[in-house]
């Protein structure tokens, strides 16, 4: 018999959330993600095919699982996204698809999207001029994300999100011009601290923006902010209007403030690999359970043993933390 209780770790998680990556591959080079050059992709033949993908999520569907968000790489890069989601919306017992993209693509995608069934959408855009974008990116593509976020908002996304990692003595200067995008366009930006997450392992908790530095260059450079409810207990960001009501600002403050204890997310590879935590040594390779024709017991007994061995969370603030492999990119973010 099949074991359908709910992913339930040793901390009392409930894990409702699944992440899914539906490529390592993107067409721009973010630093803090992956190398400059010869990036080692997965072969195509080992990517997880929509129905494998399909075939997953129905198996957790009965655990509990009702969030999905397709990341990357950059998911968009991959053909046919607008018809894998609505493959997903089509499974009972999903209510949210959400994606995060680089929005590059998103001119000729957004609609259909949205037409599919995505509703959420998160686009990475990190500084609001294009010189800095480029020493970030290593691409020319600026003015491609800012159409991509018009047609967002055009396809009917309400909100947009734009996710802007934020980089001590990189990004600074960015902090109030994105204040004023959030104030003029309703866009809620959410500023991220710098993860141990990038290829070249140059990361340092020197290079660390933390969210209440931020808040004061916010507050001092604009107005103040004020916290707001947080609907969702188990989401990452901590949500803030400025005083006199207009514009959305959250912070991800994974480094100075981490949410691990209300983490409900485990993540899917591109090639098919389970992982309970972003920062995971291990991993369960699930795409090879179903290429040994293992039956759907044996894969949700594995989903449970994932999630039973998910750590209390990340220990990039003790001397015991260990930088994972895998970069971002190949994780999914
Ligand atoms: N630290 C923080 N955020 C990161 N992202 C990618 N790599 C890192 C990192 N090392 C962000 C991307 C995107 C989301 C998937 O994660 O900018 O918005
Ligand atoms: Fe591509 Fe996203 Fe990584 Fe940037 S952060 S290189 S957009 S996958």
């Amino acid at each position: 018999m099949e074991n359908l209780t709910q992913l339930i770790d040793t901390f009392g998680r409930v894990h409702n959330n699944l992440r899914i990556s539906v490529t390592d591959r993107c067409n721009i080079r973010c630093f803090y993600c992956m190398p400059s050059e010869d990036v080692q992709f997965v072969h195509r033949s080992k990517i997880m095919s929509f129905e494998e993908i399909v075939r997953f999520i129905r198996l957790v569907v009965p655990l509990g699982v009702d969030k999905i968000r397709l990341t990357g790489g950059e998911p968009l890069v991959r053909k046919n996204i607008p018809e894998l989601v609505k493959m997903i919306a089509d499974i009972p017992g999903i209510k949210d698809i959400g994606i995060t993209t680089n929005g590059i693509l998103l001119p000729q995608q957004a609609q259909q999207l949205y037409d599919a069934g995505l509703r959420r959408i998160n686009i990475s855009l990190d500084a609001l001029n294009a010189a800095k974008f480029k020493q970030i990116t290593r691409r020319d593509d600026y003015d491609k994300v800012l159409a991509g976020i018009q047609s967002a908002h055009d396809a009917g996304f309400d909100p947009v999100k734009i996710n802007a990692v934020s980089i001590r003595n990189l990004t600074e200067e960015e902090i109030v011009p994105f204040g004023k995008l959030a104030r003029e366009t309703g866009a809620e930006i959410r500023f991220i601290e710098f993860m141990p997450l990038d290829a070249d392992n140059q990361w340092e908790r020197e290079k660390v923006l933390f969210a209440h530095e931020i808040q004061e260059i916010l507050s001092q450079g604009i107005m103040p902010l004020v916290p707001q409810e947080q609907p969702d207990k188990s989401a990452p960001a901590s949500n803030f209007i400025f005083e006199d009501g207009v514009g959305r600002i959250g912070f991800i403050s994974s480094i100075s403030a981490p949410f691990c204890m209300s983490c409900n997310r485990f993540r899917l590879t591109a090639d098919g690999k389970l992982r309970n935590c972003l920062f995971s040594l291990e991993e369960t390779d699930i795409r090879g359970l179903f290429h040994a024709n293992a039956p759907d017991a044996e894969i949700i007994a594995a989903v449970h043993s994932s999630i039973t061995a998910k750590k209390e969370g990340h220990e990039i603030n003790t001397a015991r933390f260990i930088q994972p492999d895998r970069p971002m990119y190949s994780i999914g973010g």
